[in-house]
C-alpha cells in the first residue's frame, strides 16, 4: 500500500490521546500542577501504565536496569529499529505535557499501527525514558544518558538530590539495578533512527501560528552548584560595614547571570538561578550560608561555557569584595546537538504531505533525543505550548495539536521504514 493510502487510514484519536493524558495527570504528588520526580514510585507507576497499555496491544515490553521502559513491535527481518518516545517524570509543580505528550503520541502510534495491521520492515520501539528532568539530581536525561553511553556508573554515585540521596540509591529504592547499567546500553548497529514528539516549551510556533515544529538543534546546558559562606550574625547588632552577608553576595550573582546573558554578544544565551537555599533562614539573622544553582543554556557550546566561566570570575570578585567564600562545582555540562539533516527532511516532507504547516526551530530545552543522537540519527517534532509556558502548572497544549503532531511523526517513521536499506 502507498504511504498516502496507509496514513490516510491512520487518524490519531483525540479522545484516546486525551484519556491517556488524563490518566498520567492523576499520577502526581498533591499540590499545584504535576509533581512526579525522577526515580520515584509515581514515575514507576507512570511507566507501569505505559508498559501495560503496550503489552495489552500485544507488544513485548521490558524495563531495563536503569528504568527505561521499551515496548517492541517486531519487523519483517532483522533490520535495525525505528524508535519513538519521550519521558514520564516531571519537575516539581510542572505541567501535564512535558515528556508525557511524546509518550502518549508513541502509545497512539502503536494503536494505529496495530489497528491498520501492517507489517513494517523495521522493528518499532516505543520508549518511555527514565529520569529526564534534572530537577531532582541536577543532571538531565539520566535514562537516555545511560543507554547512549554518555554517562557511566560514576554519575549514579556522584549526583545527589536535596536530601543527599544518590541516583543509585534512588534507583534501588524503586527496584532498579544501577549496577546493571551496562546491560541497558544501546548499540548503534541496532538502530536506524529515533524520533521524539515534545511540546515546544516556548512561543515560536504559537507566534508563527503553525501547529508543528521541526527541530534542527537542541541547546546544551552547563550547570553549576555554588555554596557561599559568609558570617551569620545578629541583624540588629551587626553594623552594616562589618557584615559578610551570603545572601547579599548571592543577590549580586543572580543579577550577574541575568546581565551576562543579556549582553549583545550573548544573543541566544539563557542563564538562570533557579534555586536559592538561605541558611539559617531567620528574620533576625544575617544569612551565613547560601547555596544556589546556575543553569546556562545555548546552542553554541563555546559561548555556553564562556558564559559560565565569565560568571564564575565575576562571582569570585563580588564574593571577595564582600568577605564571602565561594565554592563551585560543575554538576552537568551537556553539549548542544545538531539533529540529523536527512531525518529533518523526512519530517518536513511528512508535514507537507499531511498538509500541515510547519517551521524549523531550535530547542531551548534539553531532551532525551540529545543523548540518543550519540547512538543513531534523530529528529524531533514540536507541538505548540500555549503562551510558551512550561515547567509550570499552566503548561498547556491542545489535544488536537498533539494528534496533528502524531500524524506527522508516524508518517515520518513510516517513510523511514520504506527507505531503501543503506
Ligand atoms: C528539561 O526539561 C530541561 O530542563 O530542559
Ligand atoms: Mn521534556
Ligand atoms: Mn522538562
Amino acid at each position: 500500500m502507498s504511504l498516502d493510502n496507509l496514513t490516510r487510514s491512520m487518524r490519531p484519536s483525540v479522545a484516546r490521546i486525551a484519556a491517556d493524558l488524563d490518566h498520567f495527570a492523576t499520577l502526581t504528588e498533591p499540590g499545584s500542577g504535576i509533581t512526579r520526580l525522577a526515580f520515584t514510585d509515581l514515575e514507576r507507576l507512570a511507566h507501569g501504565y505505559f508498559g501495560s497499555t503496550m503489552s495489552d496491544l500485544g507488544l513485548s515490553v521490558h524495563t531495563d536496569s536503569v528504568g527505561n521502559t521499551i515496548a517492541e513491535m517486531p519487523g519483517q527481518d532483522d533490520a535495525p529499529a525505528l524508535g519513538l518516545g519521550s519521558h514520564l517524570d516531571s519537575v516539581p509543580a510542572g505541567g501535564r505535557f512535558d515528556g508525557v505528550a511524546g509518550v502518549v503520541a508513541a502509545m497512539e502510534a502503536a494503536r494505529l499501527l496495530r489497528d491498520a495491521d501492517i507489517q513494517t520492515r523495521h522493528p518499532f520501539r516505543f520508549v518511555a525514558f527514565a529520569a529526564e528532568e534534572g530537577a531532582r539530581f541536577g543532571q538531565a536525561c539520566n535514562g537516555s544518558r545511560m543507554v547512549s553511553g554518555v554517562a557511566d556508573a560514576s554519575d549514579l554515585r556522584r549526583l545527589v538530590d536535596a536530601d543527599g540521596v544518590t541516583i543509585a540509591a534512588a534507583m534501588r529504592r524503586v527496584g532498579l539495578d544501577p549496577d546493571g547499567w551496562l546491560d541497558a546500553r544501546w548499540s548503534p548497529s541496532d538502530w536506524k533512527a529515533f524520533l521524539e514528539l515534545h511540546i515546544e516549551q516556548g512561543s515560536v510556533l504559537e507566534h508563527a501560528g503553525v501547529p508543528v515544529g521541526v527541530v534542527d538543534a537542541i541547546s546544551g546546558s552547563t550547570r553549576l552548584f555554588i555554596e557561599l559562606s559568609g558570617r551569620a550574625s545578629h541583624s540588629g547588632g551587626t553594623p552594616m560595614d562589618q557584615r559578610a552577608d551570603a545572601l547579599a553576595a548571592a543577590s549580586e550573582l543572580v543579577l550577574t547571570a541575568e546581565s551576562l546573558a543579556g549582553e549583545t554578544q550573548h544573543e541566544g544565551t539563557r542563564a538562570t538561578v533557579g534555586k536559592l537555599d538561605v541558611q539559617p533562614g531567620s528574620i533576625t539573622t544575617i544569612p551565613g550560608v547560601v547555596r544556589l544553582t546556575l543553569d546556562v543554556r545555548d546552542v553554541d557550546w563555546s559561548r555556553q561555557r564562556r558564559t559560565a566561566e565569565k560568571f564564575l570570575a565575576l562571582a569570585e570578585r563580588a564574593c571577595q569584595r564582600r568577605n564571602v567564600e565561594m565554592k563551585s562545582t560543575m554538576i552537568a555540562d551537556a553539549s548542544p546537538v545538531a539533529l540529523s539533516v536527512p531525518v529533518r527532511e523526512v519530517i518536513a516532507q511528512a508535514a507537507e504531505k499531511e498538509g500541515t504547516p510547519y517551521r524549523l526551530l531550535a530547542s531551548g530545552a534539553s531532551h532525551d533525543t540529545q543523548m540518543i543522537s550519540h547512538v543513531t540519527q534523530t529528529g524531533m517534532v514540536f507541538v505548540p505550548s500555549r503562551d510558551g509556558i512550561s515547567h509550570a502548572p499552566e503548561e498547556w497544549t491542545s489535544t488536537e495539536d498533539i494528534a496533528t503532531g502524531t500524524r506527522v511523526l508516524l508518517r515520518a517513521l513510516l517513510a523511514l521504514d520504506k527507505q531503501a536499506a543503506e
